[in-house]
């Protein structure tokens, strides 16, 4: 896919940090520190992380029960890029550049059905798979070939009914990256592919993307500020935790996500008999979802940058498809969806006040502790993916993980019975 030529006007200036400030982190969790300020606030490192990461990885867009028919489609943007993802009329899912090969404006806008895209500045028109239809006046264009003009595309595949996309055609299969990470085998056995979406809202957050992601997999702060809501019952002390090579997932104990933890529509039928109503998991799919399932739903949360102190932050609630059909569905699902959006309510002002703390020049970074061990996991992976990966620092992640689930595993089983680890990792 042709790539924009470099700006000749930005130097090509070196991306280094102190060694010390690098090492701080990269010790073991319970010596290790926060990260500095800056990581947060710096446009440079912003920038610097689109490249590395959101370019780089596989990101979700959405899910494919949002293209259900030919010509559904959704213009988005995601990590600054124009993105256009429709269904054509073979029933093919396409992910293309929302750029008109004119010059460069985005050819749809919003979403819904169309049979075609047509540029709303000179016209140009583009077919569902993303060739060209029309182009009024290029007929004395010189060299101009018609036929090889298309909206670019990139790639795109499918896991548990979530659509991924990824800018960089070097990547590793969807497949390999979920699996570097143990989540098709851990995820199996939640069968997000045999689920809905009930219930889909975004909002903007004032804080860098990096908090995002930090704050849901924080399990310090549960039993604080959503003590009210959900956090009533969160026993901390018994997070099954596997480490992937960069993400996570891990088995824990929690009320559902409803008031006073009482589901609305029963256990989904493949957990039931399995696991009990207090059954908790998340998987962390890096960079920017973090998944949570309970013993009746399954609520994904996607996190995509704006810039380095905006975010957009998109919540999905799924439940079983035949629980759509259950008496007072829009009733309860009413409860769910009020239910989710109070929580995340109350981490946002969270959110806000870890922005202005990191901006102060007071701000030194404190030490992580062993229930941040998914958070240390996760600042290690930026670190990796910024300035190059130390394998001594993520092996002893690993082991620390593996010896501490060991001695949670001595303790008796899990929450499921052992029912979720039978689709084991591969951290393992
Ligand atoms: S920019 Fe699209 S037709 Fe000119
Ligand atoms: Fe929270």
């Amino acid at each position: 896919m042709p790539e924009q030529t470099p700006n000749p006007f930005r130097s090509a200036s070196k991306f280094e940090v102190d060694p010390a400030v690098l090492r701080a982190t990269r010790e073991s969790v319970t010596k290790a520190r926060h990260l500095p300020g800056w990581f947060y606030t710096s446009p440079e490192l912003f920038d610097r992380e689109i490249e590395t990461i959101f370019l780089k990885e596989w990101l979700c867009v959405g899910r494919v029960e949002e293209y259900s028919k030919p010509g559904d489609y959704h213009a988005l943007r995601i990590a600054g890029e124009p993105l256009l993802i429709a269904r054509d009329t073979q029933n093919k899912l396409h992910a293309f550049r929302n750029l008109c090969v004119h010059r460069g404006v985005e050819v749809a806008s919003g979403q819904g059905n169309a049979k075609s895209f047509r540029c709303p500045y000179h016209s140009w028109v583009y077919n569902l798979d993303g060739t060209l239809a029309g182009a009024p006046h290029t007929k004395e264009v010189e060299g101009f070939d018609f036929s090889s003009c298309k909206l670019p595309s990139i790639k795109l595949d499918t896991w548990g009914g979530y659509i991924f996309v990824n800018f960089d055609p070097a990547s590793p299969s969807l497949g390999d990256y979920l699996d570097a990470d143990g989540v098709r085998e851990f995820g199996e056995f939640l069968k997000p592919e045999e689920t809905l979406t009930s219930d889909k809202f975004s909002y903007v957050v004032p804080c860098n993307w990096k908090f995002v992601p930090e704050n849901l997999m924080d399990m310090y702060h549960v039993g604080v500020i959503h003590k009210e809501s959900f956090g009533g019952h969160f026993p901390v002390n018994d997070f099954r935790y596997r480490l992937g090579k960069y993400g996570y997932h891990a088995v824990y104990e929690s009320y559902t996500m409803a008031p006073k933890g009482a589901t609305l529509f029963g256990t989904m039928p493949w957990l039931r008999g399995k696991v009990s109503d207090r059954f908790a998991c998340t998987i962390w799919i890096r960079p920017s979802m973090n998944l949570f399932g309970r013993h009746d739903l399954i609520q994904p949360i996607v996190t995509t940058p704006i810039d380095v102190n905006h975010t957009q932050v998109t919540v999905y609630t799924q439940l079983p498809k035949e629980y759509f059909e259950a008496p007072a569905f829009n009733e309860k699902n009413k409860i769910y969806a009020d239910f989710i959006r109070m929580v995340l309510t109350e981490d946002n002002e969270m959110l806000e006040s870890l922005q202005n703390g990191v901006k102060s020049r007071g701000f030194v970074p404190g030490p992580t502790v062993k229930l941040e061990r998914a958070i240390h996991h996760c600042l290690n992976y930026y670190l990796d993916r910024l300035f190059g990966p130390d394998e001594t620092a993520r092996n002893t992640r690993l082991n620390d993980g593996v010896a501490e689930l060991r001695k949670a595993e001595a303790r008796g089983p899990a929450i499921d019975g052992g029912y979720s680890q039978a689709f084991r990792g591969a951290a393992e």
